[in-house]
């Protein structure tokens, strides 16, 4: 039974459908919001908001939309704890910015949003720019927790090219959920594919500050 939660995961992660495309002023669920709930709420091994969770699963739209009410951030009980009550006092918190995406995204009707119509441009990038934002976003709920204290970190310019460094490999093993790899990362649910590609862009450009 060790594989089946993992797998359930993945699966319910990748098929919560429909996705519909998305103008581009809009907030896009699956790239900007669904990575804030896996990275901040779903820890796999700390008993917290993971497909193996009954009653608050925060893996994908449909166990979002549980607490959420459509078009009103401030009526919805998922929005309000946030900050307050969780992620709990000793954990990574979300800042102000990821906050606001989440409260934008549902003030704007909380869609199951994709965006394969948005560009994905992988130039230019450097660790200030833009990999910092995406590690916050996607990796460092866990990975900057004292529950994981000799994990790998991602929350600084040194740690993250540290940690890169040590086995680039085994890192893009991980975050393209390659059949050898030890872990999936992130566990619960794999990256936008776009922001993928920028973190690999950035390692083959010699990870610049
Ligand atoms: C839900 C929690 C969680 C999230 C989110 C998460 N990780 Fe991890 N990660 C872990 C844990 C737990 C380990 C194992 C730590 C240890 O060995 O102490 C780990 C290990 C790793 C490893 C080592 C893999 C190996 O084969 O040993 C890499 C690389 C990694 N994470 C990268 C990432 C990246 C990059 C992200 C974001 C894109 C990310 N992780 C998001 C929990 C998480």
């Amino acid at each position: 039974m060790f594989w089946a939660i993992p797998l359930m995961s993945l699966i319910s992660c990748m098929h919560d459908q429909p996705a519909m495309p998305i103008p581009v002023d809009k907030i896009c669920f699956q790239r900007q919001v669904l990575p804030l709930f896996v990275n901040y709420c779903s820890r796999v091994e700390g008993g917290c908001h993971d497909a193996g969770n009954p009653r608050i699963s925060l893996v994908d739209h449909a166990g979002i939309m549980r607490g959420i009410q459509e078009g009103n951030a401030d009526g919805s009980w998922f929005f309000h704890t946030i900050g307050l009550s969780m992620p709990p006092g000793a954990e990574p918190q979300l800042n102000a910015e990821q906050v606001g995406i989440i409260r934008k995204w549902i003030d704007q009707g909380a869609p199951n949003s994709n965006c394969e119509n948005l560009p994905c441009d992988t130039s230019r990038l450097t660790y200030s720019n833009s990999a910092s934002a995406i590690f916050s976003n996607y990796c460092n709920g866990c990975h900057d927790s004292w529950v994981y204290p000799n994990a790998l970190g991602f929350s600084s310019y040194d740690r993250a090219k540290n940690s890169i460094s040590a086995d680039p490999e085994k890192f893009l093993r991980s975050i393209r959920y390659s059949a050898g790899a030890q872990k999936n990362m992130p566990p619960s649910c794999e990256m936008n594919p776009c922001d993928r590609m920028k973190i690999e862009s950035w390692i083959n450009r010699g990870m610049p500050y």
